[in-house]
């Protein structure tokens, strides 16, 4: 009998292959050399150091084949190495590397614009622009609305996380490790209760309720007539993958529409195939004012966006928007690259398989285990929920199940406003078969930590 080799993606075998224990010695080795010369500050999920990757395989320095349920947190979408975004970068590597958009624009940066404005949510007419990180976009996002509006105030939700600039630490909600000690914050930034339907049980399931006490905290707390913008993650990611009961964000856009207030979608982790739609919004049909976008948009390279009603965008004067590196010719390309993948590979309805599928090994989870409280998600984006027995958050088994499969050689990330959520956003290149391996490691370490 002929032995079958696994399939390679990137030239990258599609398999779990364990040779040392995870870290192994080398990577034990530049874990060390990280200590003495890397900011304490900038945390290690799991210290495996990669030396490459394929499909849904990362291969560390001791030549351990991990299976990568993290993405690089939800931005390997399309695989790690896929095809078409290797080939745009390496082409556009060879042309050049920077001009500035700003002194001598390109092709690149304007394609990247015109698949925006085709694939975010809603026809009308659109505009976008580039930058580096999510950070940033969602700090464009808000001057813009600021510009347009006239107004300053600025309204997020419970369990938010918008990222780590000055503003964007005032917008998310977790202050450890986001925020603990880097204040004071930037003003005129609210917070209002969100959707959370398993902790607002048994009415979770209300969407229009959960709108209604929002907007009534913003009604009597902040006043419509003063805010720009609403600012919301149509799934929250870091807060804990919580999906907002349906008629909570079709409340909020019919509530921004009436007060001349607009709506801007978080959809740096949803966007872009990850939920089994172009976008999160979609599913409810909501339409925002302003989008922004990162992560799985450019296939692993730094790019982000704000796209929205072209009236809105031009509402702020020449100059206003931009940066040296905002839509850096190699990071169009690999956008470019990512989008064609997506749309090639139907990974919309990719995304949706893979959701029935993990969504139905956690929901056997959960029957097994009864500290799983909560499946939850859309699409490549699922969690589960631990609290203990006496109903409490339980970061400490969730922590635990990490960990044990980290060291069976399975990526996986935890999230939540208590770290009590183990999240799973596997590459779209993934297998079924894979998966199915992943998912297994996963239940092993559930059964481990009991
Ligand atoms: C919803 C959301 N917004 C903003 C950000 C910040 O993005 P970045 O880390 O690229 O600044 C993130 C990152 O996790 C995010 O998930």
């Amino acid at each position: 009998m002929t032995a079958v080799s696994p399939l390679e993606l990137a030239g990258v075998a599609q398999e779990r292959r364990l040779v040392t224990e995870v870290p192994g010695p080398r990577s034990r080795a530049l874990l060390e050399a990280k200590r003495s010369v890397v900011a304490d500050g900038v945390g290690t999920t799991l210290p495996v150091f990669v030396e490459s990757a394929g499909g849904g395989v990362l291969v560390d320095v001791d030549g351990n084949h991990l299976l990568d349920l993290g993405s690089g947190i939800a931005v390997t979408t399309v695989g790690h190495a896929a095809p078409h975004v290797v080939e745009r970068v390496r082409d556009q590597v060879g042309a050049f590397t920077h001009t500035c958009f700003m002194v001598t624009p390109y092709a690149g940066y304007v394609d990247v614009c015109v698949a925006l404005a085709e694939l975010t949510p809603g026809d009308h007419r659109k505009k976008s622009a580039l930058f580096n990180s999510g950070a940033e976009a969602v700090e464009n996002a808000v001057k813009i609305a600021r510009v347009a509006t006239g107004k300053d105030a600025v309204v997020v939700l419970d369990h938010a996380y918008h990222g780590r600039t000055n503003l964007t630490m005032a917008m998310t909600a977790k202050v450890m490790p986001y925020k603990q000690g880097f204040g004071p914050f930037a003003g005129e930034v609210h917070r209002v209760p969100t959707s959370y339907p398993l902790l607002d049980a048994p009415a979770g399931v209300d969407g229009s309720a959960a709108a209604a006490r929002a907007i009534g905290r913003i009604t009597t707390q902040v006043g419509a007539g003063n805010v720009a913008c609403v600012v919301v993650e149509p799934i929250q990611g870091e807060g804990g993958f919580v999906v907002p009961a349906p008629g909570f964000l079709p409340a909020m856009a019919a509530w921004c529409r009436e007060h001349d207030v607009l709506l801007v979608a978080d959809e740096i982790q949803t966007g872009f195939a990850r939920t089994g739609d172009w976008f999160a919004c979609d599913h409810e049909g909501v339409v925002p004012d302003l989008v922004t976008t990162a992560k799985g948009m450019a296939g692993g390279l730094p790019l982000a966006a704000v796209t929205g009603r072209a009236d809105v965008v031009d509402a702020v004067h020449a100059g206003g928007l931009g940066g040296t590196y905002g839509g850096n010719p190699v990071a169009c390309a690999a956008a470019l690259g990512a989008i064609e993948e997506m749309r090639e590979h139907d990974l919309v309805g990719r995304a949706r398989a893979v959701g029935t599928l993990v969504e139905g090994r956690l929901e056997a989870l959960a029957e097994a285990h009864p500290v799983v409280v909560d499946v939850r998600g859309r699409g490549a984006m699922q969690a589960v929920e631990l609290r203990r027995p006496d109903g409490e958050p339980d970061p400490v088994r969730t922590s635990a199940v990490a960990a044990a499969c980290h060291a069976r050689g399975v990526v996986v990330l935890t999230c939540g406003t208590w770290g009590n959520v183990l999240r799973l956003l596997p590459p779209l290149a993934m297998s079924d078969t894979l998966l199915h391996e992943a998912l297994d490691v996963v239940a092993d370490a559930f059964a481990a930590t009991a």
